[in-house]
């Protein structure tokens, strides 16, 4: 048996703060099913949760539902899930014109829809266990958008008012449901992730003076934060929207 005996569903694990989190709840003690669409990059994650019992599932959040019994049958091999981390995600700046149709459907699929019909698998669970949480990665984007990212941004505030309604749904049944809005993070989300260090230290330093404080995220920063409000040290906190985001969002 793990040390928490419970285990963590991870959505986007594969890369950037998804990997973090993982990292983060298996150094805790909890069992892991990791989602992503890489298989190589889930077996590099899942190598690094050093002692924890991990699965990996790779497929495309474009199909979920084609999924359902793959993912019931990885949680049957470990401790009951307790957390679910709807943390994937594609970003798709455009102009409000230039953007298909085509990307605000996959932007809505995969950083929304994707993330309901998770919840609707595990949901079931945490009722019968009168236990569960909730956790959706939005963006400082879904309450502050920019011109640019309409669709992206639109995705990420629907993200937002669906935590909140879900929240009043679960409380009665013990299930906490909350999101956290990340601010700029150094992933491979953005083009400046994989520039050369001159360019990127170009970009970068622009960047971190948008913020408060004047530096821009790491993965590691939005991980702790997703392990407090996700865990059960955060175990009377549901319906909250947390910031962390180097104070961009109110700048
Ligand atoms: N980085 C930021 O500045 C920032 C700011 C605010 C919010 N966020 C949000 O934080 C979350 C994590 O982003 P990140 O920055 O860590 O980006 P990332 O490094 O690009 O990671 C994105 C993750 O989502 C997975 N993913 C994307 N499309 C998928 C699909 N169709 N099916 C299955 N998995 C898919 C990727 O899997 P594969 O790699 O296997 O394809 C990857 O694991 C996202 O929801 C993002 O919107 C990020």
């Amino acid at each position: 048996m793990s040390l928490k005996n419970q285990t963590v569903l991870i959505t986007g694990a594969s890369s950037g703060i998804g990997a973090e989190i993982a990292k983060k709840f298996a150094r805790e003690g909890y069992d892991l099913l990791l989602l992503g669409r890489n298989e190589d990059r889930l077996k590099k994650v899942q190598s690094e949760c050093v002692n924890a019992k991990t699965e990996i599932l790779a497929f495309d959040l474009i199909e979920v539902n084609k999924f359902s019994s793959a993912i019931k049958t990885k949680l049957s091999t470990l401790s009951p899930i307790t957390v679910l981390i709807n943390n994937a995600g594609i970003y798709k700046p455009g102009s409000f014109l230039e953007t298909q149709e085509s990307e605000w459907i996959s932007q809505f699929q995969v950083n929304l829809l994707s993330a309901v019909q998770l919840t609707q698998l595990v949901w079931p669970e945490f009722k019968k266990n009168k236990k569960g949480s909730v956790l959706n990665i939005s963006s400082t984007l879904g309450i502050k958008p920019t011109a640019g990212t309409g669709a992206y941004s639109a995705t990420k505030a629907a993200m937002i008012n669906w935590t909140l309604s879900l929240a009043q749904e679960g409380g009665a049944d013990n299930i906490r449901v909350n999101c956290i809005c990340p601010g700029i993070v150094d992933t491979p989300i953005h083009d400046f992730h994989s520039m050369n260090s001159e360019s990127k230290n170009k970009v970068t330093s622009q960047m971190s003076s948008y913020q408060l404080l004047s530096f821009i995220g790491q993965p590691s920063d939005v991980a702790e934060s997703a392990y407090f409000i996700a865990s059960d040290l955060s175990r009377w906190t549901t319906g909250s929207v947390l910031s962390v985001d180097g104070g961009i969002g109110i700048k």
